[in-house]
């Protein structure tokens, strides 16, 4: 399924709103959308919209699915720091690319996240940080197994995998299974596709799905296993009798 001798391959992109990311040649796809920009797409597509329910929460546990240059991860702490949030947030992420961790010191990472640059240096060399108000924990290994084994329940899920297309065991209704497993009752999970395929597990998986408009950017979505007020619910029996034959991706299938 994986291609390891293809993993240290991968070339710098700038994209749209001026921040860098990388093109991967194992996947044949770019980090961040290009024409959304890197920092933009993590902020429209899973800061904003897990924040928009979940701002007031006084502490935070965080699944972020793949850690990669840690961009949602940062500009979950950028985000509460620019908003002066006292959130005391613990963020876990799964990756297998240890390389690519231990070269995130080096990277060029927008202006924003110059006040990071230590926390950044210590995950680097660490894969952990901790002070008074943040935790990340990187869990180095295939997070299709990493996941089973966290004896923990999150507030918060970014799945931002590589698409379903080029990562597919990453969205698959068996994975969505073990993330609803992982989930809290009321919590929210936030995802750049809105692929039917993707739909579909999620909804055999028991989330309850909404689309999520970010500014200039396309739709998004998010899910719970809960109804969430104020979102544009998506209505899945509607969807399955209008699209018959739409099937969610099997574990089998790519194994
Ligand atoms: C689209 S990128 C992540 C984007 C991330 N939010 C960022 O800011 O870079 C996907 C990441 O998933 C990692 N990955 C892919 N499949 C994985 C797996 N099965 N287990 C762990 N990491 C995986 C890749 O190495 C890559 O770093």
């Amino acid at each position: 399924m994986y291609n390891r001798s293809l993993r240290g391959s991968k070339k710098p992109l700038l994209t749209e709103d001026g921040s860098m990311t990388l093109f991967s040649a194992e996947f044949n796809e770019p980090y961040h959308s290009d024409r959304d920009g890197a920092l933009n797409e993590s902020l429209q597509k899973h800061i904003y919209p897990a924040f928009q329910i979940k701002s007031k929460q006084k502490t935070l546990t965080i699944l972020d699915i793949c850690f990669g240059l840690g961009y949602n991860s940062f500009a979950t702490l950028y985000y509460i720091k620019k908003e002066n949030l006292s959130s005391k947030v613990h963020i876990i992420s799964p990756e297998f690319d240890k390389g690519l961790i231990e070269s995130l010191a080096d990277f060029e990472y927008p202006k924003e996240f110059d006040f990071l640059k230590n926390i950044i240096a210590e995950l680097s060399q660490n894969s952990y940080y901790q002070d008074e108000q943040f935790t990340i924990e990187i869990l180095i290994g295939d997070a299709r197994e990493v996941l089973p084994r966290l004896n923990r329940r999150f507030d918060i899920i970014y799945q931002d995998a590589f698409s379903p297309a080029n990562n597919p065991l990453l969205w698959t209704r068996e994975y969505f299974a073990t993330l609803a497993s992982l989930i809290k009752k009321d919590g929210v999970l936030t995802t750049y596709s809105i692929a039917a395929s993707v739909r579909m597990a999620l909804d055999e998986s028991g989330f309850k799905l909404f689309i999520y408009k970010g500014k200039k950017i396309r739709e998004s979505m998010i899910a719970s296993p809960s109804m969430l007020q104020e979102l544009k619910f998506i209505d899945m029996e509607l969807k399955k009798e209008r699209n018959p034959t739409a099937r969610s991706m099997r574990d089998k299938e790519y194994l």
